[in-house]
């Protein structure tokens, strides 16, 4: 939609004035995508009530490529684009895959695009993240965490498990809380329920000499390393971003 003068501007106030961090540039994207003005009133009111722009629009841009984001589905985040960087710098050339807790796809999305020939198979419990990532070209399947995956063979697991402890859920934004499906954040008492059964899991699809990429948080890398060692995996390297806040663990499982 082409916007009035002053359009634009007027909308980042009132999302300024509802709470939004970033209300200029998702006023100019709301603006941008919205196919008319009725249309375009909705969807601010929408984002004045604190549901998640990409829900909205339906999309995300991620490691600089859009994700389609159905509504319900956990909205992937900025900080997860080491991660899928890492990993796509880690699989060789028509390797495999596998992205645990999916989602939308965003990782393995980022993998298949960026690794030449890459095969890459998605999981996740939730059935309308499966939908999404599936629509997103991601070859998903409903299940826990590595069940529906055939052992072995794999050069390289992703995964971005529910990792925030049970009683820090109160702590997230409240428009996160308010929208966002638990199950995608809720990693139990110390946040690594799910990360426990991917460490496994992942040592079960790895081939000798694989790679895991597990987005952490807090201190977690310190909790996540005595299950890598018994799970066969070489030492943990720990990633941070430009704050120094803990962002990932990376391990090769031993050849
Ligand atoms: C934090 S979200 C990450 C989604 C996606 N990887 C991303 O980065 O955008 C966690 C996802 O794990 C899924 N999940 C939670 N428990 C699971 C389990 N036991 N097995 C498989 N997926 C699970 C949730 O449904 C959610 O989609």
């Amino acid at each position: 939609m082409l916007p009035g003068p002053g359009v634009v501007e007027s909308m980042a106030s009132r999302l300024a004035a509802a709470g939004c961090v970033a209300a200029g540039d998702e006023a100019a994207e709301l603006v941008a995508r919205a196919p008319d003005e009725g249309v375009l009133e909705a969807w601010l009111g929408r984002r004045e009530g604190g549901e998640p722009l990409a829900w909205i629009t339906g999309t995300v841009l991620f490691c600089g490529r859009p994700v389609g984001v159905d509504p319900g589905v956990y909205v992937p985040r900025p900080q997860t684009e080491g991660l899928a960087r890492r990993a796509a710098s880690l699989l060789p050339a028509r390797g495999r895959a596998a992205d645990l807790c999916t989602g939308a796809g965003a990782v393995a999305v980022h993998l298949m695009a960026a690794v030449p020939g890459a095969l890459v198979a998605g999981t996740d419990v939730d059935e309308s993240a499966v939908r999404c990532a599936r629509r997103n070209g991601v070859d998903a399947v409903v299940g826990d965490v590595d069940g529906p995956l055939a052992s072995g063979g794999f050069d390289l697991v992703a995964a971005v498990p529910p990792y925030v402890p049970t009683g820090e859920l109160q702590f997230l934004p409240v428009d996160v809380r308010r929208y966002e499906p638990p199950l995608a954040l809720d990693g139990g008492g110390d946040g690594l329920a799910v990360v426990r059964r991917v460490v496994a899991g992942a040592a079960r699809l790895l081939r000798p000499g694989g790679w895991l990429l597990l987005e952490v948080g807090g201190s977690q890398d310190r909790l996540v390393e005595p299950w890598l060692a018994s799970s066969g995996f070489g030492p943990g390297l720990a990633w941070r971003d430009d704050e120094g806040d803990l962002r990932g663990v990376a391990a090769r499982l031993d050849a």
